[in-house]
C-alpha cells in the first residue's frame, strides 16, 4: 500500500511512525512532489538498511539514473546541477572512501576541539547582541543560525558575508519536496559558478589555511580531486553546516523552554550539557529522513522484498523512537543510555561533522545557560511552526524573551 505523509507530519512525524511501526519496518511512500520509496521505520532494520552494502548512492550508475527516472518523477531532485553530485553522500566504494580520506584530516578531533576558543568567541557576541533586543528575539535568526553558519564559512574560507546567498541556496537545495525544478536548477547553476570563482581565485593566489584551500591542494597533489569534486565537497559542507546544527540548537531550547524548571535545573548543572545534547539528538534530531538512497539488487528487509533499482528513505528520526530499542521513547530523559543512536548516521557515510556538531550544541547550550537564567517563551510552544522538510527537523523561528540582562564579563 502507497502511503502519503500525513497533514500534521511536519509538526510531530512520531505518531505516523508509530503507527508504521506496529504494521511492519517497511512501507511505501509517496512525498507531495511525487517522490515514490520505501520509508525504513525501525532501529533495526534502518541499521540494516544504511550498511547493506547493495543499497547505494552514486546518481551517476544506469541503477541510479533508472531509480531518479522512476522515483523523483518531476520534483528538484533531478534538477540539481550535475556538477554539484560528486560529494560524499553521491559517492559508493572505492571512490567514497578516496574523498572521505582526503577530507577527514580537516575534522579530526583534535582539529576540531582547537576551535572551541574561537566558537565560544562567536557565541558571546552573538549573546551580547541578543541582550540588546527590545521585546521578543527570534533564536533562530539571532543565534541558532548565525553561529554555525559563521564558524562552517571560517573554517571553509568563504566569506560570512556572503551568508545571506548561501542561506537561500541552501534551503532549496536541501529540500527535497521542492516542486520547482527551476528553482533548484537556477539556485545550483549559482552555487557553481560562486565556487568556480573561489577556486580560480585559490588557484591565482595560492592557498590559505582553511578547507577549501586543503581541497584545492589535495587535487593537485595527486590529481586526486577534480574540479567537480572539490566544488561538490565544498558545497556539501556548506549545505550540512546550514541545515543540521541550527536545528540541534533551536530544538535543544524548544524543548528545554517548554519546561521551564527543566531548563532552570540544568542550569545549576553544566556537567550534564553533553548528556543532554545526545538526548537531544536522539529525541529530536536536525536530519529526519537520511538523504536518497537506492537498492541494485532485490533487497528483503524485514519480510518485504524491495525491487531492484528502488528508492530507500530510512527514517532516522522514527529508528530513534523504536520502542525495542530505546524504552519510552516518547519521554526526554537526560539520564537515558542513548548509545546507537542514529541521528548522525550509521556505516560508511556517518556524519563527517558530527563532533563539530556537538562542539557547538554544547558550547551554545552551556553559555546561553549561563548568561540567559530568565530566558522564556514568548509565545506558546504549540504556536511554533515547523519547517517542511522531510529531510531536516527544525522550527521555522523561536521567538523568546529576554528579560533580564546578563551580568557583564
Ligand atoms: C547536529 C548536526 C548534524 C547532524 C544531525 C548531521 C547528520 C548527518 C547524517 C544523518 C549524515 C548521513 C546521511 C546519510 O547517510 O544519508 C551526515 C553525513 C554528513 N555530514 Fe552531517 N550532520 C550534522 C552536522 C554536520 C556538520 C556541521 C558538517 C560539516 C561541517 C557535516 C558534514 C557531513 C558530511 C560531509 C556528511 C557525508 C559523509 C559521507 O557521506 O561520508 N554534518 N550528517
Amino acid at each position: 500500500m502507497m502511503r502519503q505523509l500525513p497533514p500534521d507530519f511536519f509538526r510531530t512525524p512520531y505518531a505516523f511512525y508509530e503507527r508504521l511501526r506496529a504494521e511492519g519496518p517497511v512501507h511505501q511512500i509517496e512525498l507531495r512532489t511525487g517522490v515514490r520509496a520505501w520509508l525504513i521505520v525501525d532501529y533495526g532494520a534502518a541499521r540494516e538498511a544504511l550498511r547493506n552494502p547493495t543499497i547505494r548512492k552514486d546518481p551517476h550508475t544506469a541503477t541510479g539514473a533508472e531509480a531518479r527516472r522512476e522515483g523523483a518523477a518531476d520534483s528538484g531532485v533531478g534538477a540539481v546541477n550535475e556538477r554539484l553530485s560528486h560529494h560524499l553522500l553521491n559517492m559508493d566504494p572505492p571512490q567514497h572512501a578516496r574523498l572521505r580520506k582526503l577530507v577527514t584530516p580537516a575534522f579530526a578531533p583534535a582539529r576540531i576541539e582547537a576551535l572551541t576558543p574561537r566558537i565560544t568567541a562567536i557565541t558571546d557576541e552573538l549573546l551580547d547582541g541578543l541582550a540588546r533586543a527590545e521585546g521578543p528575539v527570534d533564536l533562530m535568526a539571532e543565534f541558532a543560525f548565525p553561529l554555525p553558519i559563521t564558524v562552517i564559512c571560517e573554517m571553509l574560507g568563504v566569506p560570512t558575508a556572503d551568508r545571506a546567498q548561501f542561506k537561500e541556496w541552501s534551503a532549496v537545495v536541501s529540500d527535497i519536496t521542492l516542486a520547482d525544478p527551476e528553482r533548484m536548477r537556477s539556485a545550483t547553476a549559482a552555487v557553481v559558478t560562486y565556487f568556480e570563482d573561489l577556486l580560480a581565485r585559490r588557484r591565482a593566489e595560492g592557498p590559505g589555511g582553511d578547507l577549501f584551500s586543503d581541497l584545492v591542494t589535495a587535487g593537485q597533489a595527486g590529481d586526486r580531486l577534480t574540479d567537480d569534486e572539490i566544488i561538490s565537497m565544498a558545497f556539501l559542507i556548506l549545505v550540512a553546516g546550514h541545515e543540521t546544527t541550527v536545528n540541534l540548537i533551536g530544538n535543544t531550547v524548544l524543548t528545554l523552554l517548554s519546561d521551564p524548571p527543566r531548563y532552570a535545573a540544568l542550569r545549576e548543572d553544566l556537567d550534564r550539557v553533553p548528556a543532554l545534547v545526545e538526548e537531544m539528538l536522539r529525541f529530536e534530531g536536525p536530519v529526519n529522513m537520511a538523504t536518497l538512497r537506492y537498492t541494485t539488487v532485490p533487497t528483503v528487509i524485514g519480510e518485504t522484498e524491495i525491487p531492484a533499482g528502488e528508492f530507500v528513505l530510512v527514517a532516522l528520526g522514527s529508528a530513534n523512537h523504536d520502542e525495542r530499542h530505546f524504552a519510552a521513547p516518547e519521554i526526554f530523559d537526560v539520564e537515558r543510555n542513548t548509545n546507537g543512536h542514529l541521528a548522525f548516521g550509521h556505516g560508511i557515510h556517518f556524519c563527517l561533522g558530527a563532533g563539530l556538531a556537538r562542539l557547538e550544541a554544547r558550547v551554545a547550550i552551556s553559555r546561553l545557560l549561563d548568561r540567559y537564567p530568565d530566558l522564556r517563551l514568548a509565545v506558546d510552544a504549540d504556536e511554533i511552526a515547523w519547517r517542511e522538510s522531510v529531510l531536516f527537523r527544525g522550527v521555522q523561528d523561536l521567538p523568546v524573551e529576554v528579560t533580564k540582562a546578563p551580568a557583564l564579563r
